[in-house]
């Protein structure tokens, strides 16, 4: 029974994954991400990963929560791949949270903070925390691109632009256009974000410094969480529409524009392999610590000696 509903589940992610979805940093970038995040890991972060992935593949589990966001029983989780920043591009950037993070649903700031507390719980399910800590493969990659923390022109989704020849939007070029001119084409997609990944650890020349200067205190997602968007957000004001709505639309941004805008969806999908790996791998300290701390009231070593005295 179980069996066979799960099956039907999985055959419909089968057949949504066929869908195109350019809501998100397109698909990628999330590898790109995720593989990038498993050169970082610790041997006891790859062990939680693989462990709560059931040894799917991390690129591929990054997905899931574009795969899930259109189904009924997961609708929930729409709102969750962004934080809609009333403010006022390019005059003025900034989150200010209880203006932006939606107060229904939620913001990608609160489900990092709700899911990160989720996987943490020892009472949720194996299930449950898989699909938690693949959540949190997704939102720390979306919440670096730049327009998942701006409302103006829905996050750039209402402003046509040119891409080449192709007739396109804002968002949808910051998403996956741009990535793919710069990392290769869709067709390989995974072989492309593995070498794209590999090559931005490679260009890290002190791995355990960079690693040891990001969040990794669980207990301050919600800071953390927020400080990543808004450094996301600044990019709005300093880069994306820096010349107004006016200054891109139906333009053809495959040149100069994209030049610019390709340093940074670089520096931003390293920060987010980078970001996403310390907090991974401070989730599988606490994991094991808190496995650790169950067997504190009666160690092993006590409960021998008391053995031994029965004998
Ligand atoms: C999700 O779907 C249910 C039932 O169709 C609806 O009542 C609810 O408003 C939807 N929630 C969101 C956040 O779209
Ligand atoms: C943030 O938004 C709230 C609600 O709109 C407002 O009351 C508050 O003054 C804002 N905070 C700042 C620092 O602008
Ligand atoms: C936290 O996530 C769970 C499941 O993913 C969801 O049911 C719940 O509504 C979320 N809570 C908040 C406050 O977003
Ligand atoms: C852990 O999850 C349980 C069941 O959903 C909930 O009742 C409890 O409040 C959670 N604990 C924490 C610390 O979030
Ligand atoms: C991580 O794993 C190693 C063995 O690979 C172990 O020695 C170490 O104590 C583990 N725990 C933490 C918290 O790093």
């Amino acid at each position: 029974m179980l069996h066979s509903k799960s099956s039907a589940l999985f055959s419909f992610i089968a057949l949504t994954s066929l869908i195109p979805s350019s809501l998100c940093w397109g698909s990628l970038g999330h590898r790109t991400v995720a593989y990038l995040a498993s050169e970082y890991l610790t041997p006891n972060g790859s062990t939680y990963v693989a462990n709560h992935l059931n040894d799917e593949d991390i690129s591929e589990a990054a997905l899931f929560a574009d795969k899930v966001r259109h189904m009924p029983m997961f609708n929930y989780s729409a709102g969750w791949h962004y934080i809609d920043a009333e403010d006022d591009p390019p005059r003025q950037c900034g989150i200010n949270i209880t203006r932006d993070c939606a107060m229904q649903g939620g913001c990608i700031v609160s489900a990092i903070v709700n899911q990160t507390a989720r996987i943490m719980n020892e009472s949720t399910s194996h299930a449950d925390r898989g699909q938690a800590l693949r959540f949190l493969l997704h939102f720390l990659g979306d919440i670096h691109q730049p327009l998942h923390t701006e409302a103006g022109e829905r996050g750039g989704n209402a402003i046509p632009v040119l891409f080449g020849n192709k007739h396109t939007n804002l968002h949808s070029i910051w998403d996956t256009d741009m990535l793919v001119k710069y990392a290769g084409a869709e067709e390989d997609e995974k072989a492309n974000a593995l070498t794209w990944a590999k090559k931005l650890y490679a260009a890290d020349q002190d791995h355990a410094r960079s690693l040891a200067a990001e969040c990794q205190d669980l207990g301050k997602a919600a800071e953390c969480s927020l400080l990543w968007a808004h450094e996301a957000n600044k990019w709005i004001c300093e880069y994306v529409l820096k010349d107004d709505v006016a200054g891109v639309e139906n333009k053809d941004l495959s040149a100069e524009y994209y030049d610019g805008a390709v340093l940074i969806v670089e520096a931003m999908i390293s920060k987010a392999g980078r970001r996403l790996a310390a907090w991974v791998n401070a989730l599988a300290v606490h994991a094991l610590e808190s496995r650790l701390g169950s067997l504190n009231g009666l160690s092993y070593i006590e409960e021998l000696i008391l053995m031994q005295q029965d004998l």
